[in-house]
């Protein structure tokens, strides 16, 4: 048995799924740092890894770009694979005081995106992520002396010609980074019950001229 977009065999997928946007960075991350890592679904080459980390089963897959294909795999992942708990693990834009390389964790993600008002009857969700999991990666960071902040993100639909105006306008909500899936992602958390937080790293910054290096992007 499968679903839809995800061809792995019901029960091989653990209860823990990290999600990359790019299901080569899941390869990456599965062969880097799970043991007894095997592929479980290659459907649309969006491929998807379980093995365990110190013990514990984890299954890396990849989202593609953007809420929409976020939000089907996040969905079908709670709803026919019984999984708990998705950290979306990718990268962001930086807006005003953030620096390189930081790590934000996304306590709510805005969005010009219309996904979560056509699940919520028109409404404006506050999409945010599960607290319990925010404070533990949170403390995990911190102790690992990693340069880590709770921040608030945008999910925007246009990577290229949105809107011209949203640097200052993100700026003045005091949000700091932006990308394309979280908003989406915690929808879906919140419908279904689910754990969800996204770990992002700023890569480029929108306001200054600055940006990660090539090998630090391909190996951090
Ligand atoms: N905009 C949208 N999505 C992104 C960006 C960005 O600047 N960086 C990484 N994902």
């Amino acid at each position: 048995m499968s679903t839809t977009h995800i061809a792995a065999e019901i029960g091989s997928i653990a209860p823990t799924v990290l999600l990359p946007g790019d299901p080569l960075r899941a390869r990456h991350i599965a062969t880097m740092f799970l043991d007894d890592c095997r592929e479980v679904s290659a459907r649309r080459n969006m491929l998807a890894f379980t093995g365990s980390y110190r013990g514990m089963p984890v299954t890396v897959m990849g989202s593609g770009m953007g809420i929409p294909s976020c939000a089907i795999y996040a969905t079908e992942l709670a709803r026919s694979y019984q999984v708990r708990r998705i950290v979306r693990v990718g990268t962001c834009g930086g807006i005003g005081d953030v620096a390189i390389g930081d790590l934000l964790l996304a306590q709510s993600a805005s969005t010009d995106s219309g996904f979560n008002r056509l699940h919520f009857g028109g409404h404006d969700l506050a999409a945010c992520a599960d607290f319990g999991l925010l404070q533990a990666v949170h403390e995990q960071a911190r102790r690992s002396n990693l340069a880590v902040r709770v921040a608030r993100v945008f999910s925007t639909d246009c990577f290229y010609d949105g809107d011209a105006n949203i640097l200052p306008l993100l700026a003045r909500h005091h949000i700091c980074g932006i990308e394309m899936e979280s908003a989406g992602l915690y929808g879906v958390a919140m419908r279904e019950n689910i754990q969800a937080l996204s770990v992002l790293t700023m890569t480029d910054h929108l306001q200054r001229d600055e940006h990660m290096a090539a090998d630090q992007r391909e190996h951090g």
